[in-house]
């Protein structure tokens, strides 16, 4: 069987996702678990949101809008970007292959830093391209030595900003630098899927300077701050002739129904993200608090996670705390032995937390 099996996908490993709840109920014989793991909305959705996704239970035997029409135009509105340089996908994950598929020839090289979203690598390796990882400064990307390592094979650059796993974020001079110094003909990739947390003033909106750069493209998400993770729903806005080709290579219909109407609706109660954004921000300084309270160093976090240095072997505190009911990320499985990646949940869960790190540790 191996024998039919492309190169590229034999060497690309599965992603190992967060474990869900239902999983380690089920394993482990629990009725209470928390999943502070897979930096999801504690939260849920907007109400609104809720509210029109009851109304479109009748319509579930017709095939969505491929073009993506109304979302287009809300999120066009909502950035003052034409509609011709949204793009939409079924999560950013999704737009993340979709980006590799579309830019990458076998031997082309990409640049991650050495611990980001594991997709990006994936996906660059899937597509047969060279993955050039460089190595973090103080638990954030370098991007100066991003730059430096641009070669005549380059073709891509991604920068998650903020950065997951690490939480930490590069500011607009960082930026700036970048683009001074990034050629025309290699793209760069701006993933901020945690944008809507941030609070650091000097923190880069990239789609406000978009218009100048035609190689940069960014992408963001309805998984996080809007807590529409389960429906998939991701976007991208960048140079229209550059949208023009990503939008070939874009199932048609890979934004869902239900996906497409509840994105809408969630763009438009921003009283809801803002409340989303205030108790992410009360209950961050909480759980910062308690790292500083314990002595253990942690990154500072712009994003509704925190990642802790526990300084001991992660995986057997991640299995400990499995058996409390309570799954997190453990930092082996992110390029960061000893630490432990938080998603930061509700006030109760995040007392529930503390109660069994301390134990366990
Ligand atoms: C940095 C980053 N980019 C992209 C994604 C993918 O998000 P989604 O596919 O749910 O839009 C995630 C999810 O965790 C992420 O952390």
């Amino acid at each position: 069987m191996k024998r039919i099996i492309r190169k590229e996908v034999l060497d690309t490993e599965k992603y190992v996702a967060g474990k869900p709840i239902s999983e380690v109920k089920r394993e482990l014989g629990l009725k209470e678990v928390i999943k502070l793991a897979s930096n999801e909305n504690p939260l849920g959705c907007s109400p609104d949101v809720k509210k029109v996704l009851y109304n479109l239970i009748n319509n579930t035997a017709l095939y969505p809008d491929s073009g993506n029409f109304q979302l287009k135009q809300a999120l066009a509105n909502h950035y003052n970007v034409n509609v011709s340089q949204v793009f939409c996908g079924g999560g950013s994950d999704s737009l993340i292959k979709v980006l590799c598929t579309t830019f990458l020839n076998p031997g082309d090289e990409s640049i991650i830093a050495q611990v980001t979203f594991p997709r990006y690598e994936s996906n660059i390796k899937l597509m047969g391209g060279i993955c050039v990882k460089i190595p973090m400064k103080n638990n954030g990307l370098d991007v100066d030595a991003m730059v430096n390592a641009i070669t005549d094979k380059t073709k891509m650059i991604w920068m998650c900003n903020p950065n997951n796993p690490t939480g930490s974020i590069f500011t607009k001079e960082d930026l700036q630098k970048v683009l001074d110094r990034i050629p025309k003909n290699v793209i760069i990739v701006m993933d901020e899927a945690y944008i809507e947390y941030v609070e650091d003033k000097n923190f880069p909106d990239s789609i406000e300077i978009l218009n100048q750069y035609p190689n940069m493209i960014t992408l963001r998400t309805f998984s996080k701050a809007y807590g529409l993770a389960g429906l998939r729903c991701g976007y991208g806005i960048a140079n229209e002739e550059l949208v023009g080709y990503i939008n070939r290579v874009i199932n048609p219909f890979d934004v869902n129904l239900f996906a497409q109407v509840a994105a809408v609706s969630a763009l438009e109660d921003q009283d809801f993200l803002k409340e989303v954004v205030d108790e992410n921000r009360k209950e961050r300084e909480y759980l910062s608090k308690y790292f500083e309270e314990k002595k253990l160093e942690y990154v500072n976090s712009n994003t509704n996670f925190i990642m802790v240095n526990i300084n001991r072997d992660d995986k057997p505190v991640y299995e400990a705390m499995l058996k409390k009911g309570v799954i997190i990320r453990p930092g082996f499985l992110l390029g960061m032995p000893q630490w432990l990646r938080i998603s930061i949940g509700t006030k109760e869960q995040n007392r529930k937390l503390v109660q069994v790190l301390n134990d366990v540790l």
